[in-house]
């Protein structure tokens, strides 16, 4: 991992930095919880993903992985150097093929890089998968921006080449915005909640029917 600086924020390590949580909105139909193998955890750079993604596993009993450390567990390198050394397209490619392993695991909680659904064989394959429910942790851009600056601070936590630009980093909110919510089962608006109650609106959510799109 690489050390933050102020020029690329960055995000937690799983299991650090307590980020806010959301209410479910209605979103398309899901599995029941104990048909569910695994939950998805999708959105913008500092929504949550990881720390929400942490406790929301040790709730089910279930693993939770973060794409992002994974695609680092497998190449042996950070994911700003795979950007510096490789360009976006390259990290992208490895994502994919990361997230394509990683959807076969059952009884986990996979929290996914804010880019990956920018892919359309990403969002295809998020679509496709049985008993997998997609949960979008969403917040404002200013939330966001706010979250990440302030993980940034923390030595521990991983840099983020594509915050380095906010006003890049805000137009591609705005393009992924739709992907995130046509992919999701479940919306939570995380801007005024904690994190635990992140967690719970996750739970009530997955365990809901959701009527159908
Ligand atoms: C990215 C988000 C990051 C990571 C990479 C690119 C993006 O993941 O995949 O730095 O383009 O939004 P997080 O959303 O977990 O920070």
């Amino acid at each position: 991992m690489t050390t933050a600086t102020l020029d690329m924020p960055a995000k937690p390590k799983p299991g650090t930095n307590p980020t806010p949580a959301g209410r479910a909105v209605p979103g398309r139909a899901v599995a029941k919880p104990d048909t569910l193998d695994r939950i998805i955890l999708t959105g913008f750079m500092g929504s949550g993903k990881t720390t929400a993604g942490t406790l929301l596993a040790d709730r089910l009993g279930w693993r939770f992985l973060d794409l992002d450390h994974e695609i680092e567990a497998r190449d042996g390198r950070t994911v700003p150097q795979i950007f510096a050394e490789h360009g976006e397209a390259h990290f992208r490619h490895l994502e994919s093929l990361t997230l394509a392993s990683l959807l076969g695991l059952r009884r986990a909680v996979i929290a996914l890089g804010g880019g990956a659904p920018e892919e359309l064989g990403n969002r295809l394959l998020l679509e496709q998968t049985p008993h997998t429910a997609v949960v979008y942790l969403s917040a404002n851009f200013d939330t966001l921006a706010a979250r990440c600056a302030a993980q940034a601070a923390d030595p521990a936590a991983t840099a983020r080449p594509n915050l380095a630009d906010l006003n890049l980093a805000e137009r591609r909110f705005r393009l992924r915005r739709p992907h995130y919510e046509r992919i999701a089962a479940h919306t939570i608006h995380t801007t005024d909640l904690t994190l635990d109650q992140t967690v719970d609106s996750i739970l009530t959510a997955i365990r809901q029917p959701k009527s159908p799109r």
